[in-house]
């Protein structure tokens, strides 16, 4: 039984398209999650490849992702679907976004958070995500519309007024200049929040919709990082910066999610616009 459907049972319905399109988005991520879970690799040093200086990938990135590929093209063959290894494989008006395993470097080392994260877009709005971290066991869904869900709960934003009191998470790859990482995380510390980087920026963006964070900033970051984290930030009442107008469609671009209390403070510490 798909729980997250009880979850709609107080609303109007939503469009049955996207409604089985989660369904089977749900079903299918699960089924990955579990292969994922197979190949994960034991605690220990990475193993795992080097695709440039400390970004990693694993035999799972490739097999997580063509299975879900496959099963998409399958279920909707005329669903556009975009993946972090593989690139745009089609093209169509709904289209999936797929990062197979999002967290890759704590996946290669036998730890625990990393996911799978699987958006669809309508045109350029996102309208639905899955994004399931089995060593977790935590699953998170929204449908645009009809609410965020972990594990089958609404979630939504925290209530953090006092940046003081706040925990505010950077993401860091190498695609970011180490001064400019330095300066955001001593805004961000200036405010006296708590900082914390946890190598997952899709997990990070979830915590934000579930109120584990107040906020998450991430320089330098792609669509299949933050196409499933949308519609849930969006339904959980969290703000966004304008991320797919500044050209996250199509390339790299500046993510920050927040809590909507902090979220003037700190677009203002760390001159990030809110959408
Ligand atoms: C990475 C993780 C990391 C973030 C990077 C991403 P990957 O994704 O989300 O937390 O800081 O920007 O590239 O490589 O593990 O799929």
């Amino acid at each position: 039984m798909p729980y997250f459907i009880r979850s709609y049972s107080n609303m109007s319905s939503p469009s049955p398209a996207l409604a089985t399109r989660l369904e089977a988005a749900r079903a299918v991520v699960h089924d990955a999650a579990q292969m994922a879970m197979a190949m994960r690799p034991p605690p220990g040093g990475p193993q795992a490849s080097q695709k440039s200086a400390q970004d990693w990938l694993t035999e799972t990135d490739g097999a997580v992702e063509a299975f879900i590929a496959n099963r998409m093209k399958t279920l909707f063959p005329d669903d556009g679907f975009q993946g972090e290894e593989g690139g745009v494989a089609r093209t169509g008006s709904l289209r999936w976004v797929v990062d197979p395993i999002d967290g890759t470097s704590n996946y290669a080392r036998g730890r625990c958070r990393w996911c799978i994260s699987l958006g669809l877009l309508d045109g350029d709005e996102p309208v639905a995500g899955v994004i399931d971290a089995p060593a977790l066991g935590e699953v998170y869904t929204a449908l645009r519309g009809y609410g965020a869900f972990l594990n089958g709960k609404r979630i939504q934003a925290s209530p953090v007024k006092d940046p003081a009191s706040s925990m505010i998470e950077m993401g860091w790859s190498n695609r970011v200049p180490k001064p400019v990482f330095m300066e955001k995380m001593d805004a961000i510390m200036a405010m006296g929040t708590m900082p914390r980087s946890g190598g997952c920026g899709a997990l990070a963006l979830a915590d934000v919709a579930s109120g584990r964070l107040d906020g998450y900033i991430e320089i330098v970051i792609n669509l299949w990082d933050v196409a499933a984290a949308l519609p849930l930030l969006a339904e959980a009442g969290a703000r966004v910066s304008p991320f797919l107008q500044e050209g996250g469609l199509t390339g790299p671009a500046t993510i920050m999610a927040v809590n909507p209390h902090i979220a003037q403070a700190l677009s203002k510490a760390v001159s990030i616009p809110l959408a």
